[in-house]
């Protein structure tokens, strides 16, 4: 067993670099609205339950919230109790220009909390935006500076590396990439990663790592540590101290419509995604401090 997850390990490059986490002054060059992708081309892996219950965990500490659903399978709108009779708006009029992310936007049950839903016209899209001019931009080009009174909108991408997820990385400040703690997580992360990589370089050179959480993760389970130590000694404080565990209150949530933190908040799965927002919004603090503090040395 040890030796698959040398081998995984030994096929992660090593020249990956990310710049820091944001640091103050990226965020006053781009205000307060944070755009960030909830990423990995690999399915199944909890980005969708993610990006509902860290959405759910950050409008809790007070903050404007938006899902944006951009995978054809509309499970965020589903886990966020939008049936598919009230998606009258989606992401994909507003990937296609033709609605604004604002007039898409639909309230849910939390306080905060908005989606732009998903409907099943974005499986399409990727074909029909093959010849559009600037296809890699057409998310940004409608999101970036159009939503100020918004503090974050987290990206539910679809699996797969496909125009969709490229659309979302172009538009986004930062990725967050879940990780499933399985066998050969490393090796798609590796992937992944050199992809972040070839499109900050190429389509937008501010994206950066937000950092990678752990999910899914049993205790009991002798592969789930390991993966999580083997991805800890690689990426080091990228990966967030908090862990998902794996909790079956957490996948009987999204048939209630319904975060976890709200249908069972005592749960460890609730906990653990409450945990995470708090974590996001201290280190968030931390890179601001720590960019003061230069700024106070540089000073004198
Ligand atoms: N911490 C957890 N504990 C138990 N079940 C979980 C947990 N996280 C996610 N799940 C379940 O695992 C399945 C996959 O999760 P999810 O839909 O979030 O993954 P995904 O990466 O968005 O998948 P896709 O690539 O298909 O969009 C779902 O049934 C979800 O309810
Ligand atoms: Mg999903």
């Amino acid at each position: 067993m040890e030796r698959f997850f040398a081998c995984g390990a030994s096929n992660v490059s090593s020249d990956i670099t990310f710049t820091d986490y944001p640091t103050a002054a990226d965020t006053a060059k781009r205000g307060r609205l944070q755009i960030i992708a909830v990423a990995n081309q690999k399915g199944g892996v909890g980005k969708t339950t993610t990006a509902i219950n860290l959405a759910t965990g950050l409008s809790a500490t007070g903050k404007q919230v938006c899902v944006l659903d951009l995978d054809p399978q509309g499970n965020a709108s589903t886990g966020l109790g939008i049936n598919k009779q009230s998606r009258i708006v989606t992401s994909y009029d507003v990937l296609m220009g033709q609605a604004s992310a604002k007039g898409a936007m639909v309230a849910t049950q939390i306080p905060g909390l908005t989606v732009i839903p998903a409907s099943v016209d974005l499986s399409g899209s990727e074909i029909e935006l093959v010849d559009a001019e600037k296809r890699e931009y057409m998310l940004r080009d409608v999101l970036r500076g159009k939503l100020d009174d918004i503090d974050y909108v987290l990206i539910d991408c679809p699996p797969g590396l496909g125009l969709l997820s490229l659309n979302a990385l172009v538009a986004a400040d930062s990725v967050l990439v879940p990780l499933q703690c399985e066998f050969l997580a490393l090796e798609g992360l590796s992937h992944l990663l050199k992809t972040i990589e070839r499109i900050k370089h190429a389509l937008n050179p501010e994206l950066t790592l937000m950092g990678i959480v752990l999910t899914m993760f049993d205790q009991r389970n002798i592969l789930s540590k390991s993966v999580a130590s083997d991805v800890r000694a690689y990426f080091g404080d990228q990966v967030y101290d908090t862990i998902i565990p794996r909790n079956v209150r957490v996948s009987e949530a999204p048939s209630h419509g319904l975060p976890v933190l709200l249908y069972d908040h005592r749960s460890t799965g609730a906990q653990a995604y409450i945990h995470l927002a708090r974590e996001i919004l201290n280190r968030e603090r931390g890179s601001v401090s720590r960019q003061e503090q230069k700024t106070m040395k540089a000073l004198g």
